[in-house]
């Protein structure tokens, strides 16, 4: 499973990076918003520090408009993905920009036909939100489900993006599905790590090696 970093802190990136937990980096305009930042410069600073895709998400609402601003996105680096919202103005400038070769992350996914419709554009990627479903008392892992049987069935190479993630169950729920990948905040990645008796057992180690009286160095 590909973990991408739901984020714009460069500084979060640049740790979990240092780890080797960064396979990409997804972006979108509330992201950017937050980050305070000038929106290509810090593209460009994420595509400098992270080898894998870098997702960038136009705002333009008509197709031409779309794929002009995604050509101009795909200049910032060799490894910006251009994300473009599930419109049929989105699948439009998605079926140009993959044809022309641009990797594509088809966004804002909520339903399962939208994903096959994602798929048949050639997304590279698709983004289904499930924290948002979850939100309005629907049930996002099972939408991972629908669209994983629905791509399997007919051997669609579009990557499931498993996003809006908001918990460590729903990254361990997407795994045991088999989503492609997950992009999640990066403080819900670091505590993957976290448990209990991890900490505890660590603890009565240390309390048992300084009765030892011993160093290693
Ligand atoms: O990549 C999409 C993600 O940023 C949305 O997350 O928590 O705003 O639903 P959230």
């Amino acid at each position: 499973m590909k973990f991408f970093v739901d984020s714009a802190d460069l500084e979060k990136i640049a740790y979990l990076n240092d780890i080797g937990l960064v396979d990409g980096v997804t972006t979108n305009p509330s992201i950017i918003a937050k980050s305070g930042r000038d929106f290509i410069e810090v593209i460009k600073e994420i595509c400098d520090m992270v080898e894998g895709p870098v997702s960038a998400e136009v705002t333009a609402m008509k197709a031409d408009d779309m794929i002009a601003e995604g050509r101009h996105l795909r200049k910032v680096a060799s490894n910006v993905c251009v994300k473009l919202p599930l419109t049929m103005d989105g699948l439009k400038a998605c079926k140009v920009l993959s044809s022309e070769g641009t990797p594509v992350n088809v966004t804002l996914c909520f339903s399962a036909n939208q994903a096959l419709l994602a798929a048949k554009a050639g997304a590279t990627f698709i983004s289904p939100f499930i924290g948002r479903l979850d939100d309005i008392g629907l049930d996002g892992l099972e939408l991972i489900e629908e669209i994983r049987t629905i791509y399997d069935n007919y051997g669609f190479e579009t990557e499931i993006l498993a996003a809006s993630i908001r918990s460590v169950g729903h990254i361990k729920e997407c795994a045991l599905i088999g989503a492609d990948v997950i992009t999640s905040p990066p403080d819900v990645i670091a505590k993957l790590s976290e448990h209990v008796l991890t900490q505890k057992g660590l603890d009565a180690f240390m309390k048992d090696w300084e009765k030892t009286g011993q160093k290693i160095l």
